[in-house]
């Protein structure tokens, strides 16, 4: 039965392309429609589905009885390139890369209700799919206070899918579904009742989403996992000599890299504790990288002794590679510019970096990490152990939004 709420899905990507097809098919809200203001997409998205009926397939692999796939068909109300779609929308959802976000806060903005919505509070919800470090911080610059006070901003940890579109603006395959996904949700007393909102995206009874109490877990969460792999397969590495074949990405974590990864969650730590005890923040949900890895793998882990252990060992892991590029003799050489780097530090571990500057709490080992990544990726995030410098605008530390105080950053964020 409808909710009589409508909801704007935005983006183009793989994500978009699941919900397209599972959020319809649900019927609990009156309109699904689908914004994307990347140039062209929106027409050849709605062009390419006009071909199907305006439908979009959505296979869920292996979900159906005896292990068999199961095919869901929705229809999407609109899918459209203007972003005043949204101006009667009660729930708005990025669902895009982190560096995306920016771009859909500033084209929403002008349309975005402040009042009447049919949502939890009579509050639009907007939110990110994951979100990434630091969404709440810059939702919060971009939109600006009186919107943000007056809206409930979430975010989900992760994408709730395992997802690849097989055909644009046609078809999906969700390869896998996570079972729990954490969100929170600002203001925090919202949460509940905003969960069970956005329960309704995921298009089934799993992932079961958990609240959370402060979006500040989110950001802190576990940004440094990829760019300290990174380092770790390519810190002795001569820079020039190609590879044979790509190197796995978790099977062949040394143990040093186990030791780097731990004891930056160690400094992680440390800000959690300033938080909870100085400011009592509660930081439920950020977990250090040993309990993540355990809660999230469990038993498909056979080695438990240690972290690269558990890496190495860990049956969701298998197979996954470094992302290489190609040479022309059909060697590889890194491909330092993927989103392992060029997301996860500006939009992760730069965001971490500065909140722990502004507590002043010491990070040496996530610095190593940081200065490694600003030099493979050209930019510079760090001047005189400071988050500072000529790229810190593409980054979402608090810093990038004038922010230089922690007093300051807890009000402003509603933490
Ligand atoms: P994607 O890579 O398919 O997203 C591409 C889309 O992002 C484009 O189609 C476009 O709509 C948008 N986009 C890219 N550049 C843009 C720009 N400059 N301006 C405006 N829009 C732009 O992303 P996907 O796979 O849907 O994932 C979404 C997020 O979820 C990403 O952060 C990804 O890392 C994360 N994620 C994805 C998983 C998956 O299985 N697909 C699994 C776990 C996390």
């Amino acid at each position: 039965m409808s909710s009589g709420l409508n909801v704007t899905i935005c983006g183009g990507g793989n994500g978009v392309h699941a919900m397209a097809g599972l959020v319809p098919a649900t019927g609990w809200f009156s309109e699904v429609n689908i914004l994307s203001i990347f140039p062209g997409e929106g027409d050849k998205f709605s062009a390419a589905a006009a071909m199907q009926g305006g439908e979009v397939h959505v296979t869920r692999c292996k979900e159906g009885p005896n292990g068999g796939d199961v095919l869901v068909k929705g229809r999407p109300t609109k899918i459209t390139d203007d972003p005043s779609v949204v101006a009667s929308s009660d729930v708005i959802v990025f669902v895009v890369p982190a560096f995306a976000h920016g771009g859909y806060l500033g084209a929403i903005k002008p349309f975005v209700r402040t009042s009447g919505s049919k949502a939890p509070g009579g509050r639009v919800l907007v939110g990110a799919m994951p979100g990434g470090s630091g969404f709440d911080i810059q939702a919060r610059s971009i939109l600006g206070g009186e919107i943000f006070d007056n809206i409930s901003l979430f975010a989900l940890e992760t994408l709730p899918w395992a997802v690849r579109l097989t055909e644009y603006g046609k078809s999906a395959d969700v390869l896998g579904t996570k079972l729990v996904v954490d969100m929170a949700v600002t203001p925090a007393a919202m949460g509940k009742e905003v969960t069970t909102v956005v329960q309704h995206l995921m298009g089934n009874e799993l992932p079961k989403l958990h609240t959370i109490p402060s979006q500040l877990a989110i950001t802190l969460s576990l940004a440094y996992w990829h760019p300290t792999i990174t380092w770790g397969c390519y810190r002795l590495w001569d820079g020039k000599t190609p590879f044979n074949k790509p190197p796995l990405f978790y099977e062949e974590v040394d143990q040093a890299t186990g030791v780097m990864l731990c004891k930056i969650s160690d400094e992680v730590d440390e800000m959690k504790k300033v938080l909870e005890t100085q400011y009592q923040l509660d930081l439920t949900g950020l977990h250090s990288v040993t309990d993540w890895i355990l809660r999230t793998y469990g038993d498909d882990i056979a080695d438990k002794s240690c972290l690269h252990r558990m890496m190495n060992t860990n049956k969701g892991y298998q197979g996954l590679t470094h992302p290489m590029l190609e040479t022309s003799s059909g060697k590889f050489m890194p491909n330092f510019k993927y989103r392992y780097l060029s997301e996860d530090v500006p939009m992760g571990m730069v965001v971490t970096r500065g909140i722990a500057e502004l507590l002043e709490v010491p990070t040496p080992n996530m610095d190593i990490i940081i200065e490694y990544a600003s030099e493979k990726l050209g930019k510079s995030y760090l001047v005189n152990g400071k988050v500072a410098g000529p790229d810190i605008g593409s980054t979402r530390s608090p810093q990038t939004f004038g922010i230089t105080s922690i007093d300051d950053f807890i009000k402003k964020l509603r933490y």
